[in-house]
């Protein structure tokens, strides 16, 4: 079994952006996760559709992007069109939810629904099987840099439950505080995406880290 690792760019140099991106391109990481963000839905305001342009033109990796911004649904087709593969949402800024995920799969994209660390996994149990992944945010979705959150264990661990009870194929994904110890816990718990931001690149040997990250799970 392996799991699907995801490195946060948030965390990134952003003077040396494209030397990032490359040196994820030669890792072991298996797509890139944004993180958009738009000073209304979460204090802070992140990358736009301008480096999104030119990310996808040198990332190897296929490009994530978690919306932590209000009407999400104005934005589907330009995410598609940007290249964008898998698509995840707030459930917290989704009225319609249900319009939202369908209006995401019909554009061509994977689509995700992110719950923050107070949201119940339980209001998602209906729409379960239109998803292809739930993103348990294990911090204040923001800022990169935060501690792990220890209750999202059990989250996942619900979660992961029902998904299996179900009989469903949709992943479970978390985000936040992510290192060598918290990942061990989650894929315990039943998650097959990890999210890492501040752990990778903030680390001595980034590619290294990434190595080692992967190989926790023999
Ligand atoms: C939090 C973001 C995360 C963040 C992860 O708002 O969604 O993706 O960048 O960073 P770390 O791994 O440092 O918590
Ligand atoms: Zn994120």
């Amino acid at each position: 079994m392996s799991f699907i690792l995801a490195p946060s760019l948030l965390s990134a140099n952003f003077l040396r952006l494209e030397e990032e991106v490359e040196m994820l391109n030669s890792s072991m990481s298996d797509r890139l996760h944004l993180d958009i963000m738009d000073g209304v839905f979460v204090p802070n305001i992140s990358i736009g559709f301008p480096q999104i342009k030119y990310l996808f033109k040198i990332s190897t990796k296929p490009l994530d992007a978690h919306l932590m911004i209000v009407e999400p649904q104005k934005f589907i087709n330009r995410f598609r069109d940007f290249g964008i593969q898998t698509l995840t949402v707030h459930y917290e800024t989704c009225i319609h939810l249900h319009r939202i995920v369908t209006q995401i799969k019909e554009s061509g994209m994977r689509v995700g629904v992110a719950l923050n660390p107070h949201t119940p996994i339980e209001v998602l149990i209906d729409i379960l099987e239109y998803l292809d992944r739930v993103l348990i945010l294990s911090v204040n979705p923001g800022f990169e840099g935060q501690k792990f959150i220890p209750y999202s264990c059990s989250k996942v661990c619900r979660l992961k439950k029902i998904i299996n009870q179900k009989k469903l194929k949709t992943l479970v994904e978390v985000d936040g505080g992510i290192d060598i110890g918290t990942a061990k816990m989650m894929l315990e718990a039943g998650a097959t995406i990890l999210v890492a931001g501040s752990s990778i690149f903030k680390a001595k040997y980034p590619i290294k880290m990434i190595k080692q990250m992967k190989s926790i799970i023999n």
